[in-house]
């Protein structure tokens, strides 16, 4: 592991813990994973393929070979098997203390979800919180609810474009909307739930682009990697924002990002949800997409 004097001064153990993480078998979910692991948790990886899954187990396991760590179906384009998630890890585990939703999509090949939505709104928005609600009973107060959202967030406030196909623009308000869901679930947190916190890891060179996956042109997605490695931090470190939201000094609401220039890069620091998000958060949780 990389980074040890910063996991020694900024994370607290997570020795008898139980965290999940939806998209674990690749890029940022996959280095937060270790980082969990390293700090004593059992780690479930929540994914949606069974092979990468497995492998990614592997190499935990290599790494880490006295640890506890499985792996768990989930696809967050359909609801019926994010419920069936939900229920078998209520069987498997009475407690869950840090819930990190990782999985997203961009560009995605699979132009809708199951249940109708445009994929990428599909996946990172609704998905990801029909999940956060239907595993939230089994959080408790003393758990934490992680969500990555993004820098772009900020570039996502036109509702109007809701449904309007895929690309740059439906990512970003994928996570416009996920960033205000995240502000409003703080804002509202009941007595016996866990607290939320956003996280973004500014921008590193992982799987979202790879071309089996996106529509982007293989020429523009390598092009686009080169560029990004040479100029962005590595997944390993992007994914210490959700390592420090999960086990560092966070309070609840919090928006954890890199610290670097424009938040590109660097080491975890608390920012701030944008204004956009701020006034989309401030609407009633049931008109959140509306216009
Ligand atoms: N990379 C960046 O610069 C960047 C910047 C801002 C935010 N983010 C966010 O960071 C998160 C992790 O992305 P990453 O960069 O680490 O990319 P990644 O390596 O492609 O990881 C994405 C993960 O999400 C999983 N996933 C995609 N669709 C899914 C579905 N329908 N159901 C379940 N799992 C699904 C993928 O599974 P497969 O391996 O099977 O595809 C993969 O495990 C995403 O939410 C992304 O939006 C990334």
């Amino acid at each position: 592991m990389r980074y040890q004097k910063w996991y020694q001064k900024h994370t607290s153990p997570l020795e008898g813990k139980v965290a999940v993480v939806t998209g674990g078998n690749s890029g940022i979910g996959f280095h937060a994973a270790r980082g969990f692991l390293s700090l004593g948790a059992e780690v479930v990886l929540a994914c949606r393929n069974k092979t990468k899954a497995e492998a990614a187990c592997e190499r935990l396991l290599a790494e880490f070979p006295h640890a506890v760590v499985s792996y768990m179906p989930v696809d967050l384009s359909s609801f019926a098997l994010i419920d069936a998630f939900a229920a078998e890890l209520g069987q498997r585990h009475e407690k869950i203390d840090i819930f990190l939703h990782c999985a997203g999509v961009y560009y995605p090949r699979e132009t809708h979800t199951a249940d109708g939505y445009p994929m990428t709104e599909g996946v990172n928005f609704y998905g990801t919180v029909r999940l956060a609600e239907a595993v939230l009973p089994q959080l408790d107060r003393t758990a934490r609810m992680v969500f990555t959202t993004s820098l772009v967030d900020r570039f996502g406030k036109d509702a109007r474009r809701a449904g309007e196909g895929e690309g740059y623009a439906a990512y970003a308000r994928s996570k416009h909307l996920l960033s205000a869901y995240v502000m409003q679930k703080a804002a509202k947190r009941g007595k016996n739930e866990p607290i939320f916190v956003a996280t973004h890891p500014g921008i590193t060179a992982t799987d979202l682009l790879a071309p089996e996956k996106t529509t982007h042109k293989p020429l523009f997605s390598r092009l686009g990697h080169a560029f990004l490695y040479i100029f962005t931090h590595s997944p390993e470190k992007a994914a210490l924002t959700a390592v420090f939201a999960a086990a560092g000094d966070v309070e609840n609401g919090a928006c954890i990002g890199p610290r670097g220039l424009f938040g590109i890069s660097g080491y975890p620091h608390r920012t701030r949800f944008c204004p956009s998000v701020r006034r989309r958060a401030a609407r009633p949780l049931e008109n959140i997409t509306k216009k």
